[in-house]
């Protein structure tokens, strides 16, 4: 069997963070293909372009870039700040496109799960995630689409999901995620 390589990216640093735990949940329950790995985005210093172009770019940076080309594919895991994506995701994903035409994410196969207390499930953030990835070239599977609302009575004391409807849902859109990525 082949197997595939995914760098989780989690967009919130918090200590006891849902999307944290949602993605922990994954490593569980995807298929035996999928080896998933958390990608560490809380050293990583905050972009400057002066820095890339007086050649002073920080060590975060260098590890984060080498640690995500490793991967075959890249899995988003994040809440939604504002309507948008965490501050701490967005650069990570400005770190991971310098320099110019040597962008880490370049062609890899992406997926997207949003997470929120709230009830529309970080839709505004899922979305605006997308059309950055449009622009990364990381084609992004489009269905099916995963909007967590309402995560934190979804995990238990353990940070464990234990609704059978919750676990299906996510057994299979890991499913077709790893499809996505062998179809790409
Ligand atoms: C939020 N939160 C939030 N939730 C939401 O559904 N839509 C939103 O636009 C926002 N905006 C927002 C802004 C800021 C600055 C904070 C700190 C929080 C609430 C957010 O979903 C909640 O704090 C989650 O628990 C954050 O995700 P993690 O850290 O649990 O993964």
């Amino acid at each position: 069997m082949k197997t595939f390589n995914v760098a989780i990216v989690i967009g919130s640093l918090r200590k006891g963070s849902f999307s944290k735990q949602v993605a922990l949940n994954l490593q569980k329950l995807s298929p035996g293909e999928l080896k998933l790995h958390l990608i560490d985005i809380s050293g990583l210093e905050m972009y400057n372009q002066d820095l890339e172009e007086s050649g002073q770019e920080p060590a975060s940076w260098k590890q984060f870039r080498q640690e995500v080309l490793k991967h075959d594919a890249l899995l988003f895991v994040t809440p939604e700040y504002n309507r948008s994506i965490p501050g701490v995701l967005k650069n990570a994903l400005d770190v991971g496109s310098r320099p110019y035409g040597h962008s880490v994410w370049d062609g890899k196969p992406g997926a997207i799960i949003s997470v929120s207390p709230g009830a529309i499930g970080g839709f505004g953030a899922n979305h605006h995630l997308r059309q950055m990835l449009t622009f990364l070239n990381v084609p992004a599977m489009q269905q099916p689409e995963a909007y967590l609302g309402n995560v934190h009575k979804l995990l238990n004391e353990k940070g464990e999901i234990a609704n059978p409807a919750t676990l299906d849902f996510l057994r299979s859109f890991m499913q077709a995620y790893a499809s996505w990525i062998e179809k790409d």
